[in-house]
């Protein structure tokens, strides 16, 4: 396929203006009809680190945890998320220098996982569970809904598409997900990753309604509700100071009575699992 872009004309002020559309990796040399051009052009656009040096402090931090740096990757990943509300080439740039990788070995891993997003996110990331259990108890109806209710009916929201503009109050990011591990309390949607569980396309409708009205409804377990940046902090492993703060983030109802009804069952006639088998680990192989 043709790249449609059309090619500018040269000249010194194109030149300037296809390196600004073209992002800081384009070499400008290469562009640029005078070779002496492309250094002023190279020394009126200093690199932007879009990370502060808090956000350099911390990734230390992150890393420390660590004995080999490279296993800080996924809590970075997270940090960049809490910072510019997605992974950015700026954030898989900064993970790389961070952490001795390649942009390319940092890359594998952002576009792996589904957590972490190469588009900019809503204040608030509304995941739906369409996985096959949830999505026959209603999952697929609530997706359906919200698609409509975000979007229109002539242009439902699509899968990671924002409702709003990403980042400003009540911008609203939807995605379907699979199976949230809460099959006990279908059909669910998370909410920056805290449940709601047994849902309907009315309540997720209301849901929705009020994250967009600057509200943070109560999830039916876990911590207090903040918002898409405030979840991938606590995530990157890092809480609030305050202790009121702290608290309605760990603090929450974690158990559902759904969820317990088997071991209930199995205390109230005195079932009990047979003793574990205390089996030698196997000796590490010695390199
Ligand atoms: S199928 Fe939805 S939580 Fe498992």
């Amino acid at each position: 396929m043709t790249n449609p872009t059309a090619v500018p004309e040269p000249g010194p002020h194109d030149a300037t203006k296809t390196y600004a559309a073209a992002g800081a990796d384009t070499d400008v040399a290469a562009i640029a009809p005078d070779p002496s051009l492309a250094e002023d052009i190279l020394a009126d656009t200093p690199a932007v680190d879009v990370f502060d040096a808090d956000t350099h402090r911390e990734a230390k931090e992150i890393i420390a945890r660590y004995p080999m740096s490279r296993s800080a990757l996924l809590p970075m990943l997270h940090l960049v998320q809490s910072v510019q509300g997605y992974v950015s080439q700026e954030g898989i740039a900064f993970c790389a220098q961070h952490l001795d990788l390649t942009d390319a070995e940092v890359s594998a891993v952002a576009t792996f996982y589904t957590m972490y997003k190469r588009r900019p996110c809503g204040e608030h990331l509304v995941s739906v569970c369409t996985n096959t259990l949830c999505a026959a108890l209603g999952g697929d109806d609530i997706y359906k809904k919200l698609q409509t209710h975000l979007g229109s009916a002539e242009k439902p929201l699509g899968h990671e598409e924002t409702a709003g503009t990403p980042g400003e109050a009540g911008s609203i990011t939807l995605e379907h997900a699979e199976c949230l591990a809460a099959c006990d309390l279908g059909p669910v949607i998370q909410v920056n990753y805290e449940y709601f569980d047994n849902q309907t396309p009315e309540q997720a409708v209301a849901l929705v309604d009020a994250l967009q009205a600057g509200k943070k409804p109560a999830p039916t377990r876990g911590a207090a509700l903040t918002d898409f940046k405030g979840a991938e902090r606590q995530l990157a492993g890092f809480w609030p100071e305050d202790e009121a703060a702290y608290r309605s983030a760990v603090d929450g109802p974690s158990q559902a009575v759904e969820t317990l009804r088997g071991a209930q069952i199995a205390a109230d006639r005195g079932w009990s699992a047979p003793g574990m088998q205390d089996v030698p680990l196997p000796e590490v192989e010695k390199k």
